[in-house]
């Protein structure tokens, strides 16, 4: 598998058109915001400016979305299974509902949080591979968690199974053929992502973003197809290069399921079948498509830890494909990054399992977020 691909499907000139206004579009991502800002905590999440790694990189400006600053739930995540889990509410009445989806960690975690808002039960798959850090702040949100399953999509199939048994509601954020409309008002509540930070004054040429099924990408990528058309900046779909579901799919043609552990340290992306909605999108609308290795990851979370910032393994995967990308002259090339190149990055998650985060940083997440010379109790000396 290549870990870099041009993808062959883009096709540039093609507008943002019903058929893909019916799947995610800017009026809806409106109403979700709408929605979404009346939580109480609600404020947009930070946008730094990051000018060290800018110069490190020789292009013109870096842009970090920080969604470790999320609600109390530190990632992006928050805006998709909870907003799912409200429309279900509105559609169907609390009377019974259960709602029930597989989970790395972060989705588990929103639609439980959603659920203890709505004050409804909710029951969360996890597989072998997620830390117990992880599964312990899904129960701190009062709900059930079960583990079932090798990887992610053994645990999509055991909580489907489950639903079906026992007239739960799966609230996914991945879509197969015939379970479409919930995980489009997921990645609806993604797109707001793509809002907050148009709004914060984010003007980029080139955005770097994650891949697990493709939701988050999908939405970002939509948002500003529908906006802006052929004069968009180019999106990259960043991946683990043992779970590059998309990236396989890119190179095969065609919506491709990898197999096996899917072992990779980057939890969040540990997925091996891509959302067939978002792939509707990101099949005709990504420009590229690329891997990385947990070493990459682990690297860039150092990168940001020494500038104060706080991402977690899967939060920072969109930064160390472009420190890969930019590092590497054939793919600067490719994607046209130079020196005036303005690159948004979605720092998808902070510390969402705060062990995890030390053992891979050698420092604590509070360590990172203060200066040095706050700890070292030197504040203000020369
Ligand atoms: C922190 C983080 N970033 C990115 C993703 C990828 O999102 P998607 O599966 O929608 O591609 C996930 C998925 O769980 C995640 O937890």
């Amino acid at each position: 598998m290549p870990d870099f691909l041009l993808n062959p499907k883009l096709d540039r000139a093609r507008a943002y058109g019903p058929e893909l206004q019916a799947i995610l579009s800017i009026a809806r991502a409106k109403e979700a915001r709408a929605h979404i800002s009346g939580w109480a905590g609600y404020t947009p999440t930070p946008l730094h400016d990051l000018p060290a790694l800018a110069a490190k990189t020789d292009v013109g400006q870096v842009l970090y979305k920080d969604e470790g600053r999320r609600f109390e739930l530190k990632s992006f995540k928050a805006l998709g299974g909870a907003y799912a889990v409200d429309r279900l509410v509105v559609k169907r009445g609390k009377e019974g509902l259960v709602v029930t989806c597989a989970t790395d960690g972060n989705h588990g975690r929103a639609v439980a949080w959603g659920a203890r808002r709505a004050g409804i039960r909710a029951v969360i798959y996890v597989h072998e591979g997620v830390s117990e850090g992880r599964a312990e702040a899904i129960r701190s949100f009062g709900a059930e968690v079960v583990r079932e399953g090798h990887n992610y999509d053994d645990s999509v199939r055991a909580s489907a199974e489950a639903a079906a048994k026992n007239g739960w509601q799966i609230v996914s954020d991945t879509s197969w053929p015939g379970y479409e409309d919930i995980p489009r008002d997921v990645m609806q509540g993604y797109a707001v992502l793509a809002m907050e930070a148009e709004e914060a004054g984010a003007k980029p040429t080139h955005i770097f973003v994650q891949g697990g099924v493709g939701g988050i990408a999908a939405a970002v990528l939509s948002y500003r197809w529908e906006k802006y058309g052929a004069d968009r900046p180019k999106l990259i779909v960043v991946e683990p290069e043992n779970a590059a579901c998309l990236t396989e799919s890119a190179a095969a043609g065609k919506v491709t399921t990898v197999t096996g552990d899917l072992e990779t340290i980057i939890a969040g992306l540990a997925c091996g079948e891509p959302s067939i909605l978002a792939w509707k999108i990101l099949e005709p609308g990504a420009d590229a498509f690329m891997t990385v290795a947990d070493a990459e990851a682990i690297a860039a979370m150092r990168e940001l830890a020494a500038l104060h910032v706080v991402g977690g393994e899967s939060g920072v995967a969109g930064l160390a494909g472009f420190f890969k990308a930019a590092a590497n002259p054939a793919m600067r090339a490719a994607l046209g990054l130079d020196g005036s190149s303005r690159v948004l990055l979605y720092g998808t998650e902070g510390a969402t399992d705060a062990a995890v985060y030390t053992e891979l940083v050698g420092k604590t997440p509070e360590q990172v977020l203060i200066p040095e010379q706050v700890l070292s109790g030197k504040e203000g000396t020369p």
